[in-house]
């Protein structure tokens, strides 16, 4: 089995790299940028396969795929962060949506046999009100930041290819997923990297935030990149998929069990350059179509992967 995983040098990416691996019946393919970071899959050296691309480039993007002739496609690349969208839209737009286009134009066009996994993401429900809580994927979309409305078009872009041409298209949205190698600038792990620096002594004992109301339904990414290898093994083309834990902690009560995993003596206090246009108020999931379709259950409790994040900083 070739599959091609599409940022496979963030975070998961990585992680899906190394499930893969462990599998043992994968030949796994990425493709980098030649700025690419590639501090997460350097343990990997030798064992997956790399070959330059610039996915918002068609003539690159379809080039590389012909090489591969992937079976499977888990396109996971994108710019993720929800802020840089406000101050970056076309940046956001041109990587998510067009990156995503140029993949399907390509496959297309070399009529390949092949499933694409779409990472969509819990952002595109955004605005939820709390009647509407577990969200189903029969939800509206009430996107709340430019990277939600690019998520939205990736989405839509999926079930327009499965329509127009029958392509095997499986969609899947991800809610909140954090874990060890997550960028310092997501919520978890920025409040962990600040802790550990504080335990070392590289900092005041001063730790900043955000909105601490916001609530979020939170999985490991270990999990979650499991159930993006069911999807193609098991979801049903043209069909949106929700992955995501069923169990939602607001950020103060993460802040709080990250706090209550280490002895220093921490101040908390916001700052107000976190704080965004606009916020998603509350995301609960319901995965109950994936977890019956497929089997899939989230394994590791949220506490784990809370000390798993601290550890990851305080090794680095
Ligand atoms: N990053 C960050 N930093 N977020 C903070 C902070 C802070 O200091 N303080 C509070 N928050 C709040 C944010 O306002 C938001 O409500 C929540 O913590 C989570 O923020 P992020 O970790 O940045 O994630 P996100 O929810 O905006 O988006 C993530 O999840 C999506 C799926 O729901 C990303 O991984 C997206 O790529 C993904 O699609």
């Amino acid at each position: 089995m070739r599959a091609l995983i599409t940022g496979i040098t963030g975070f998961a990416g990585s992680h899906l790299a190394d499930y893969c691996l462990e599998r043992g019946d994968v030949d796994v393919y990425g493709i980098i940028r030649w700025r690419s970071r590639t501090e997460n899959i350097e343990h990997l050296e030798g064992k997956i396969k790399l070959l330059e691309c610039d996915l918002r480039d068609a003539t690159s993007t379809r080039r590389v795929i012909e090489k591969i002739s992937p079976e499977y496609i888990f396109h996971l690349a994108a710019q993720s962060f929800v802020p840089t969208s406000w101050h970056a839209p076309t940046e956001s737009l041109i990587t998510n949506v067009i990156g995503q286009l140029n993949i399907f134009e390509a496959v297309r066009e070399l009529d390949l046999k092949c499933r694409i996994q779409i990472a969509g993401s819990s952002e595109e429900y955004g605005m939820v009100y709390e009647d509407e809580l577990p969200i189903k994927e029969s939800n509206p979309f009430r996107p709340l930041s430019p990277y939600a409305v690019s998520k939205v078009g990736q989405d839509m872009l999926g079930y327009q290819y499965f329509m127009s041409y029958k392509m095997d298209i499986v969609r899947t949205r991800g809610f909140n997923h954090t874990g060890p190698r997550r960028g310092s600038v997501f919520v978890a792990s920025d409040f962990a990297r600040q802790i550990v620096d504080i335990e070392a002594g590289r900092r005041d004992p001063l730790l900043f935030v955000g909105n601490l109301d916001a609530s979020r339904d939170f999985s490991d990414v270990r999990d979650v990149v499991r159930a993006y290898f069911l999807a193609l093994e098991k979801g049903k083309a043209g069909e949106a998929y929700n992955i995501c834990s069923e169990k939602a902690h607001t950020i103060r009560e993460v802040l709080d069990m990250l706090l209550a995993l280490t002895d220093a003596k921490i101040e908390v206090k916001q700052d107000t350059t976190r704080l965004r246009p606009s916020d998603v108020p509350r995301l609960l999931g319901d995965s109950s179509k994936f977890r019956n379709e497929t089997g899939w259950k989230p394994e590791i409790p949220f506490e784990t992967t809370l000390r798993d994040i601290l550890e990851y900083w305080r090794q680095r």
